[in-house]
């Protein structure tokens, strides 16, 4: 099969980690029998250093054209720390959502078994946790009019969503459900806000048509608390953008690192693939950075993109072996042991294909 694939590796530790995910996607290939073009755009803090913009249109095109898109990470301290910046790198990241529309974003939590003891929560609790956050990522408090107003003194943000934006994003959870144990939980904030009580009107309105699924309604902040205690009573997750936001870097607490929880996020045109940690600035360059994410986010491109279930297979299946011979970055690893470099996890695992 021949496997077109736009590469934005993006900022910070983005370069590094990409670099690892290439490497064992090309001995996926390789092994497989696959060609696959990789077409590098720019994208983040060093699109906005090479050409004035974070997401530029010809990143854009190249990722229209693209069966896949590899993404990185994106973002620079120098951006963040400056609440004057009018060009910032994540607004590339945005961009690049809103004109993909990429609605639905899949953000599964896993545990490992050689590595429950790595999480600092408590082995009892979430042994077998295997939930999937689907979360709105082209709307909401994100994308609404804000701004300040003239005293300078006041600025706003507004969430706005329609009832199409929400129908099409629990459609796609109502189905993964189907997939999975028929489980849903709507997670909103309908005692307080509007655009919440719209979701679970327009949810509560599609059961009919999954009879078979059992849609729970939760408080966001209920959920954040439970996830953390019961996260095992979770399965399928839908919410909105920040919520979405939010609750998922909570949940890689539960894998042990944020270092390893892969994303798709999927809608009207390419899909894009990426980890969900950022651009870990303060790595950059050191080869410290754990490729894991981004090298199961591949594995995820290879079976949802392309339907290569086996070769998404076979990258799992190494990357299990690496973690139980303690072939880890400096994140995961035990007292006293070695930690091994960004690029050896990489050469470890595409040797042991
Ligand atoms: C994420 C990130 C982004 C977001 C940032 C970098 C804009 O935190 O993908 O979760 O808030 O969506
Ligand atoms: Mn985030």
């Amino acid at each position: 099969m021949k496997l077109n694939i736009a590469l934005l590796a993006g900022d910070g530790i983005g370069p590094e980690v990409i670099n690892e995910a290439v490497k064992v996607s090309d001995a996926i290939a390789k092994k497989f029998k696959h060609e696959i073009t990789w077409t590098p755009a720019l994208t983040g803090a060093c699109a906005i250093d090479a050409v004035g913009v974070p997401y530029p249109d010809e990143t854009h095109e190249i990722c229209l054209a693209a069966d896949a898109v590899l993404f990185g990470a994106i973002g620079h301290p120098k951006y963040d720390n400056d609440p004057t910046a009018t060009v910032r790198p994540e607004q590339g990241l945005l961009l690049m959502r809103k004109k993909l529309g990429l609605f639905a974003n899949v953000r599964p939590t896993f545990t490992f078994p050689s590595l429950i003891d790595n999480s600092p929560l408590k082995r009892e609790r979430i042994e077998g946790t295997d939930l999937i956050f689907l979360r709105e990522l082209t709307g909401g408090i994100y994308f609404g009019e804000k701004g300040r107003l003239d005293d300078g003194e006041t600025a706003y943000d507004t969430c706005t969503y329609t009832r199409a934006e929400v129908k099409r994003l629990a459609k796609k959870g109502f189905e993964l459900a189907m997939s999975r144990s028929k489980k849903l939980c709507c997670v909103d904030k309908a005692n307080v806000m509007e655009t919440s009580r719209l979701w679970r009107e327009t949810v509560q309105a599609m059961e009919k048509d999954y009879p078979e699924v059992t849609v729970s309604y939760e408080f966001v902040d209920a959920v954040a608390m439970r996830l953390v205690q019961w996260p095992n009573s979770y399965d399928v997750l839908i919410t909105e953008n920040l919520f979405g936001d939010i609750l998922t870097d909570e949940a890689s607490v539960i894998s042990g690192s944020m270092g390893l929880m892969p994303s798709a996020s999927v809608g009207e045109h390419t899909s894009l693939y990426e980890p969900i940690h950022g651009s870990y600035p303060q790595a950059t360059g050191l080869n410290i950075a754990n490729p894991l994410a981004t090298i199961l986010s591949a594995a995820m491109m290879f079976e949802d993109a392309f339907g290569l279930k086996e070769e998404a297979e076979a990258i799992r299946a190494v990357v299990n072996s690496s973690l139980e011979q303690g072939i880890v970055t400096e994140d995961l690893v035990s007292k006293g042991n070695k930690a091994y470099k960004t690029s050896e996890v990489g050469d470890w695992l595409v040797a042991n294909l």
